[in-house]
């Protein structure tokens, strides 16, 4: 890599612990890299939050990250990426969002044209996966629809398939699409990867999952090439949250235990 390595750590962001699953996709494809992950969980759900409202937490978060001497910017929430992604280019880093790259993935993915979309309340609200869409498949036929249900349940821990009030969320979150003769659903909220076991009982084996996170990962990393970015010899973890530090060092520990214990403090 040698001229083209840069060590400093990269920033990622989420309203809570949905970004976790851009987290563990980027240790698994780029495990040399220092990441610094800030949880805004002081403003979490942003799923019920206006445009306005989105547009200054992402630019809140990513000034936070650029203060903290970040090289670039995943924006590992769906609904940040849909109204915030202006906002975070302001900081004037190499930046990418989970909603173009889950478009895009699930483009190559489909088979049948037919892609569904799952996500918050806002997301489905701003139009972004529907232009993203439009433009990665043209011609796709894109059903999307926004919940506000999965989101609490997430972020207190709630993400066993087995658990009765899950299941029956994720039924809930997943009805809208039944008949609608989709073969992708993109996870379009990055916490609903989360749930994937409980989706994928729910829709069976013919749909295909697109985990936003991951989607947004790989991105991110092909980014990080692309710009002469890449790390050499890192490969720690810190979060930063501008919430309760210990309930999240609670939830890393149980949806990332390979990264626990890593330092996380109050923003
Ligand atoms: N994980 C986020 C997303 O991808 C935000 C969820 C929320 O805070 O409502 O949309």
């Amino acid at each position: 890599m040698g001229a083209y390595m840069d060590n400093r750590a990269v920033g990622i962001f989420d309203s809570g612990v949905g970004g976790l699953t851009a987290v563990r996709a980027l240790r698994a494809l780029l495990p040399e890299e220092d990441i610094l992950y800030f949880a805004d969980t002081a403003h979490v759900p942003y799923g019920k939050r206006s445009a306005a409202e989105l547009r200054e937490l992402s630019a809140a978060a990513a000034g936070l990250l650029r203060s903290r001497g970040v090289k670039a910017i995943l924006v590992a929430c769906g609904t940040a990426s849909s109204e915030g992604m202006d906002a975070v280019r302001e900081a004037g880093l190499p930046c990418c969002g989970v909603v173009r790259a889950a478009a895009r993935e699930a483009a190559r993915i489909s088979r049948n044209g037919r892609i569904g979309v799952l996500s918050t309340e806002a997301t489905a609200a701003s139009g972004a996966f529907a232009r993203e869409l439009a433009a990665a498949a043209p011609g796709a036929e894109a059903v999307i629809h926004g919940t506000g249900l999965l989101v609490p349940l997430i972020e207190a821990g709630r993400c066993d398939a087995g658990d009765p009030d899950v299941r029956a969320a994720v039924a809930a979150a997943a009805a809208p699409f039944s008949g609608s003769g989709i073969d992708t659903l993109i996870l379009g909220c990055t916490h609903f990867p989360l749930l994937s076991q409980a989706f994928a009982r729910e829709l069976g084996e013919g749909v295909a999952l697109v985990d936003s996170g991951a989607a947004g990962a790989r991105a991110f990393a092909a980014l990080l090439a692309s710009e002469g970015l890449l790390s050499e010899g890192g490969g720690s973890l810190r979060c930063l949250v501008s919430g309760d530090a210990a309930a999240f060092a609670a939830s890393l520990g149980r949806l990332l235990p390979e990264a626990a214990p890593s330092p996380v403090e109050k923003a």
